[in-house]
């Protein structure tokens, strides 16, 4: 079992297969970074696998693969396969920008992935356009369809802002609710590597527009989410996520394992060990022993407008 410093259970690994990205969406990197991390110094996938071996046998409990966007790194199946077979009982989820996905999703489902989560922020193909800096909503839109069809659970991320996707909140719903998958609605969360003129909506701006079209009652949580839910009248389930609340940070759960090699307690601040040394020379207990010191600093919560990272979401993994 791995506890923090402020007794949480941490179960939740969040790994970045790479922080390369094929969009540029307007809340994480506006602009193409300067330089990308170099292909030698991020970890092959036996290096990576190693850790999460370990990880696994002291309490971890989910595993999500993310990036940048992870379907850019070859043979992201054969990844999927080696923690699946290692752990067919695993949560196993992806988070993706879906515009690979409809080749993927079946070629995933198989290797043993569970679950997706995939982001759609705009109906409108000039507005998706904008937001991702790329002609992306057509595919994204056949990555989500492929995604269904293989049978993965799926979830639909959407960052609603001020002035660009603000007024099609209650329309994704109303297509997410068409395709039965839930929708979540997270909260902008401010970082030095985004657009600087952006403006997030408020999680109170978020409900309060769709309560023009639609009536809701929220419902008790998943405490393994940070996602608050709400109920429609037909039973339709969608989440809120607030990173600024209190109770966001109160319930968790996860640590963060970058391309790099660097274990990142929390997506706000800089603190990070790496275990690339540990995993190149197959020392997984090594690595597991600076797991155990990054959380025992872990700190209580995010200091949201104080204090923010100098990594970027797509480098820590978002
Ligand atoms: N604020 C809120 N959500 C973000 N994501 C990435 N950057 C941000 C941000 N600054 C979320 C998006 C995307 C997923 C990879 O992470 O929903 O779908
Ligand atoms: Fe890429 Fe995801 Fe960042 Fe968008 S949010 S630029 S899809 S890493």
């Amino acid at each position: 079992m791995l506890i923090d410093a402020n007794g949480r259970a941490v179960d939740y690994l969040r790994v970045s297969v790479t922080e390369r990205c094929n969009f540029r969406c307007l809340y994480c990197m506006p602009d193409k970074p300067l330089s990308w991390v170099p292909h030698s110094e991020i970890l092959r996938y036996e290096e990576m696998i190693l850790f999460i071996r370990a990880a696994i046998d002291c309490g971890v409990k989910k595993v999500r693969i993310t990036g940048g966007e992870p379907t850019l790194r070859g043979d992201l199946d054969v990844f999927i396969k080696m923690i699946a077979d290692y752990a067919p009982n695993i949560d196993l989820a992806m988070t993706t920008n879906g515009f690979l996905f409809s080749d993927l999703a079946l070629k995933f489902k198989n290797a043993g992935l569970k679950r997706v989560n995939i982001s759609l922020d705009s109906l409108k193909r000039d507005v998706a356009g904008k937001i991702a800096n790329r002609d992306v909503l057509l595919q994204t839109l056949k990555g989500i369809e492929a995604a269904i069809a293989a049978g993965l659970q799926t979830k639909i991320n959407v960052v609603p802002m001020k002035g660009i996707n603000d007024g099609e909140i209650c329309d994704i719903l109303e297509r997410c609710k068409s395709w039965k998958v839930s929708v979540r609605f997270i909260e902008y969360m401010d970082n030095s590597h985004a657009n600087k003129r952006l403006r997030g909506m408020r999680s109170d701006e978020i409900l309060a527009a769709i309560k023009a079209r639609y009536e809701f009652e929220e419902i008790e949580r998943d405490c393994k989410s940070p996602s608050r839910l709400f109920k429609l009248p037909c039973g339709y389930v969608f989440g809120l996520i607030e990173p600024h609340r209190d109770e966001f940070c109160a319930s968790c759960n996860r640590v963060r394992l970058t391309a790099e090699g660097l274990l990142a307690p929390c997506l706000y601040f800089d603190e990070a060990k790496s275990i690339k040394a540990h995993v190149k020379r197959g020392d997984g207990l090594g690595a597991i022993g600076v797991l155990r010191e990054i959380l025992a600093a872990k700190r209580e919560k995010n200091r949201f407008g104080e204090e923010a990272s100098a990594r970027a979401f797509y480098e820590t993994g978002g």
